[in-house]
């Protein structure tokens, strides 16, 4: 009997880690460790039934990949992405950035699939490569993609770092309530936002808004309008004393003091942050599959 939820996660972090050991410790875009990552992760899809593809582009002078998998079934006129990065700095493993956004949106897609639920709306999850490259491989997908396949998206959530050691819980703030910076996302990310905010907020967490502002995966989609949202535990900013407070952990240091060094290894990773997503990112995929915000 395989894991499911968070013991299944685990042992996706573990793989990526011993990966990464195995091939010069990193999984960076192109290289061994970045197609080992890819192998592990379609063969896991492929066996819960998904349709995987895997989409070819140039990044840095070498061939490397996006891995795509969808539901069977589901109104392929209206489509739902979860994305997550696969590839990590050569500077290390990322096993925090971004092995916890990888290994959560996978174990949701598969629990989502082992629940035998059909899903009205499909249901596409995308494993981006050359993320660390400058946003290549979603890039890449947004540009290529058929002008009439892009109406048909209706939504796309995102996870770059969801374990961070001394973590915040961020969502990305698409009513721009919260922040001066980025301004708010295409119509309907508020709605993802809020959706997102009241699972934590039914967890006892209270969230705040990160800025919009296109640092990650989500960047290519809301820059066509497409509604987008997502969860992020912090990378190099550094804690204040009042989200010490609220979340615990350490006022005056990093969110993730390992952000793109040797040190994101597998004990890089906060169990308990990790836990909190998963649960946000599995009901957000369950609620989405059902209803996609209104435009
Ligand atoms: N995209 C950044 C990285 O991979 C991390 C990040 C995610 C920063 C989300 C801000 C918001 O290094
Ligand atoms: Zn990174
Ligand atoms: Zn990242
Ligand atoms: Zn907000």
């Amino acid at each position: 009997q395989a894991a499911t939820g968070a013991a299944a996660v685990q042992e996706h972090l573990q793989e990526l880690q011993k990966i990464a050991e195995a091939n010069g410790g990193h999984r960076a875009s192109g290289s061994p460790g970045y197609q080992a990552s890819i192998d592990y992760v379609k063969a896991k899809l492929d066996a819960a039934g998904f349709a995987t593809t895997l989409q070819e582009f140039d990044s840095m002078g070498g061939k490397t990949y996006n891995l795509l998998a969808e539901t069977p079934g589901g109104d392929a006129n209206n489509v739902v992405m979860v994305g997550a990065h696969l590839d990590s700095v050569s500077e290390g493993p990322g096993i925090n950035d971004n092995g916890t956004g990888s290994a959560a949106i996978l174990q949701a897609a598969l629990d989502f699939a082992g629940s035998g639920a059909q899903p009205k709306n499909k249901l596409r999850f995308a494993f981006w490569g050359a993320e660390e490259e400058g946003l290549v491989g979603s890039s890449h997908y947004v540009r290529t993609l058929p002008e009439q396949d892009r109406g048909k998206i209706a939504m796309y959530l995102n996870f770059d770092m969801v374990g961070s050691p001394n973590a915040g819980y961020f969502t990305y703030d698409g009513d721009d309530s919260d922040n001066e910076g980025a301004g708010p996302g295409p119509e309907g990310s508020a709605q993802i936002e809020k959706a997102l905010n009241d699972s934590f907020g039914g967890a006892g967490v209270a969230t705040e808004g990160t800025d919009f502002d296109g640092r990650s995966d989500y960047g290519p989609f809301i820059e066509v309008g497409i509604p987008a949202g997502g969860t992020f535990t912090g990378a190099e900013g550094t804690k204040t004393q009042e989200q010490a407070d609220k979340w615990g952990g350490q006022a005056g240091q990093a969110y993730d003091p390992c952000y793109h060094s040797s040190c994101d290894t597998v004990d890089n990773v906060n169990q308990e942050a990790l836990d909190r997503n998963l649960q946000v990112i599995s009901a957000a995929v369950k609620t989405f599959a059902e209803q996609t915000p209104t435009r």
